[in-house]
């Protein structure tokens, strides 16, 4: 994959956005889905500073899905607070670009016609200068590049692996130069060598284009590797039960997932899960189980 993509051409226009202070801050945020007593959300506090990548993990049904698409403005809260970059957040916006875990990808447009279709919507809501589609084919080839997909720019994604998928729908994403990425589950689909693959990749697209992650994951090993922060999470009601600096280097490299304080990490982010999960497997249950099965002939 080409990684020498011109830094240049990758970066925001400026410094990246509030740099060292919050960008994405929720405070005492609540959030009741109809018909449910039980809250998704508990009194979640959260401070996100520009450029920081922080990751949440926690075990299914914990909100992480639910806060994610609350900081997209694509749900309501019930109670608190939820600014971005400072203003109250009423609903989607520009700022806040998002990538699922399904590719999402418009079958019948090329790759290229992918990445620059949110761009093409925009052009034709104000007048387009042929200096603005200069810059938006600019930035399509660079992130082509980035994302190493230059030699598929003319293929439907239906002919690509779903690797290549996700990184089409990550290459769109970014297109329009989104200060913030939330990103639910974006690799859930993937084998464990393609995800290797992304998450180098995802790191490298974050150093270059300076932008803000909020990363969802249900695999605590990624949750470390990707974040500076991880946020644990805990079901019912869903709340934030911890929140854990990561004390590795900024650059990570593969080799780190064995070194003693990544495992540390690990092992108390897993004990944790389980703690809270409420989903213990019981080995003696079991083993009476079998051995009623075994009593009874089965
Ligand atoms: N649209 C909805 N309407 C009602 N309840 C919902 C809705 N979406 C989620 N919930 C509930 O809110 C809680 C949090 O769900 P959410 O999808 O945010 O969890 P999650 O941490 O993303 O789980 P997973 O790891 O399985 O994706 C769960 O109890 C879920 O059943
Ligand atoms: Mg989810």
């Amino acid at each position: 994959m080409d990684m020498s993509t011109s830094a240049a051409l990758l970066q925001r226009d400026g410094a990246p956005a509030a740099a060292g202070s919050a960008l994405i801050e929720c405070s005492g945020l609540w959030k009741f889905y109809p018909g449910s007593d039980a809250p998704a959300l508990q009194d979640v506090n959260l401070q996100v500073r520009g450029n920081e990548f922080v990751t949440l993990v926690g075990a299914s049904g914990c909100g992480k899905s639910t806060l994610l698409r609350t900081i997209a403005g694509l749900e309501t809260y019930s109670r608190g607070g939820l600014n971005v970059d400072g203003r109250p957040v009423s609903g989607p916006g520009p700022d806040r670009a998002m990538v699922f875990q399904h590719y999402s990808l418009y079958p019948w447009l090329t790759v290229l016609d992918n990445i620059r279709f949110t761009r093409q919507l925009k052009a034709h809501t104000r007048d387009r200068t042929s200096a603005d589609v200069e810059a938006a084919a600019g930035r399509a080839d660079a992130l082509l590049r980035l994302m190493g997909l230059t030699a598929v720019a003319n293929a439907y994604p239906n002919q690509l692996s779903g690797g290549m998928q996700q990184r089409v729908a990550i290459a769109r994403a970014l297109m329009s130069r989104p200060p913030i990425v939330l990103m639910d589950e974006p690799f859930g689909a993937l084998d464990a060598q393609t995800r290797e693959v992304m998450h180098d990749l995802i790191a490298h697209v974050h150093r270059q284009e300076k932008s803000t992650i909020v990363f969802v994951t249900h695999d605590v090993e990624e949750a470390i590797y990707l974040g500076h922060r991880v946020v644990l999470m805990a079901p019912r009601p869903g709340r934030i039960d911890s929140i854990h600096e990561v004390p590795l280097p900024a650059r990570r490299t593969q080799d780190m997932k064995l070194a003693p304080e990544f495992l540390a990490l690990k092992k108390t982010i897993l004990d944790r899960i389980r703690d809270t999960s409420g989903m213990k497997t019981d080995l003696e249950l079991l083993e009476k189980l079998s051995a009623q099965a075994d009593g009874a002939g089965l």
